[in-house]
């Protein structure tokens, strides 16, 4: 037993280093995604014309008041940095049909609102400024458009009278808005469509692809995409078998701006995307801006915290594999580069103390990546590993655990072979 594992942890320990998904986007792991949209000026939810039964002549009174007289993409920007953030994914388009840029297909758009400005336009022309990656989000459930109505699909609102549901028809202008969205506004990394439609529609896929070559696309479309996108929900597992970007707002309720939102707590969302990201996904966070285009106090702050931590654990995720079968307590995800073990405790821990159990080697060093200060280590005959066989482990010790509750623990340990 001993031997074995011993032998397995050596194995390990010299493989060629891994991690490298190749997939442009999945190197960059973590994204802030932004809702926004005329919805933001009643500030209650980026569904409210269907949640509230909102007819849709009145609901679009909406973008009379929409101003984003303050509305900045470098203070946008400057959020994203705060969170480590390093690409933006915008709703170009939710399920209310309103088109946030300036699209010559529909009058329902950000240039005929209150705001008079391609607000896209600021934010492609900002990102390519500060070197910031630009994804695009797009709603198929589209309740403005007379054609739109999907049976087949959700998020539907009954058509309205003088309505002429035609998914042939719709998906023609479907294409019209993506051709202007993926030709106008310079690289966009990923599309993330929503609402999946079931109408299998390949050349939609294609067409997104010929326009911008290199791009990733997500599996809310018309067809087969590139990764998944399990959404504000932690999936068990050790490690995602296929690509994947998880989404989570940091409102509880809602994704676009809520005026009196419940907040996650910024433990809740270092744990989640700690375990995301050792899970080999990426993590998209989103906030939602007022409609004066200024991103609430609470949510800049959030994402600011986010970044205080996540600059300091963000080496255990580059260029790493998941090797989390290596120690046998269940709370323990484990990231590997080199001789470089990590030890993730995205449901906190539980004591000051580790048994990484059946890992026997005593490391050079071990550091709690969240303090940067060292941890202290002894290979132990420890009281709850009694019916093991050559009961010895290494344990790690006199962690300040009551700390870090706030916060996903990460602890670097590191071998000399
Ligand atoms: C859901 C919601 C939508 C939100 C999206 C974000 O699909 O319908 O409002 O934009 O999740 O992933």
């Amino acid at each position: 037993m001993k031997q074995i594992a011993f032998t397995v942890l050596c194995a390990i320990l010299l493989q060629a280093d891994g991690g490298e998904t190749g997939w442009r986007m999945f190197d960059r792991r973590l994204g802030m995604f932004v809702h926004w949209g005329i919805y933001s000026v009643n500030g209650w939810h980026e569904q409210e014309q269907m949640r509230k039964a909102v007819p849709r002549a009145e609901y679009a009174e909406l973008m009379t008041r929409f101003a984003a007289e303050r509305f900045d993409p470098d203070r946008w920007i400057d959020v994203a940095e705060s969170a480590g953030a390093e690409y933006i994914v915008f709703t170009s388009k939710h399920h209310d049909g309103f088109c946030m840029w300036d699209t010559k297909t529909t009058d329902f758009k950000v240039t005929n609102a209150l705001a008079k400005r391609d607000v896209l336009k600021e934010l492609a022309d900002a990102c390519r400024r500060r070197g910031m990656k630009l994804g695009l989000y797009y709603s198929n459930p589209d309740w403005h458009h007379p054609n739109a109505h999907n049976p087949k699909s959700s998020h539907q609102i009954p058509p309205e009278k003088g309505d002429a549901p035609d998914m042939a028809k719709y998906r023609e202008y479907v294409k019209a808005q993506i051709t202007e969205l993926l030709t106008g506004y310079g690289e966009i990394v990923c599309l993330f469509w929503d609402i999946p439609p079931k109408i299998d529609a390949p050349e939609m896929n294609e067409l997104v692809r010929r326009l911008q070559p290199g791009i990733q696309i997500n599996d809310r479309g018309w067809g087969k995409g590139d990764y998944s996108t399990p959404e504000r929900n932690v999936p068990d597992g050790a490690l995602f078998p296929t690509p994947t970007e998880a989404c989570n707002s940091v409102g509880a309720e809602s994704w676009g701006y809520r005026a009196n939102e419940d907040y996650h707590t910024v433990g809740t969302l270092t744990r989640s995307i700690d375990r995301i990201l050792t899970m080999g996904g990426n993590y998209l966070l989103n906030v939602g801006p007022k409609s004066d285009g200024t991103i609430p106090s609470e949510s800049a702050d959030r994402m600011a915290a986010v970044g205080r931590w996540y600059g300091k654990v963000r080496e255990s995720y580059a260029g790493v594999e998941t090797v989390t079968n290596l120690v046998s307590d269940s709370r323990c995800m484990v990231t590997r580069r080199g001789k470089t073990l990590y030890l993730h405790y995205p449901r906190g821990l539980d004591a000051t103390g580790v048994n990484l159990w059946p890992l026997k080697d005593l490391p050079a060093s071990a550091t709690l990546l969240n303090r940067g200060t060292p941890v202290a280590f002894e290979t132990a005959y420890l009281p709850s590993n009694w019916w093991k066989r050559g009961g010895e482990g290494l344990h790690l010790y006199g962690i300040p655990a009551d700390e870090l509750t706030g916060e996903s623990p990460v602890i670097r340990v590191d071998f000399l072979r």
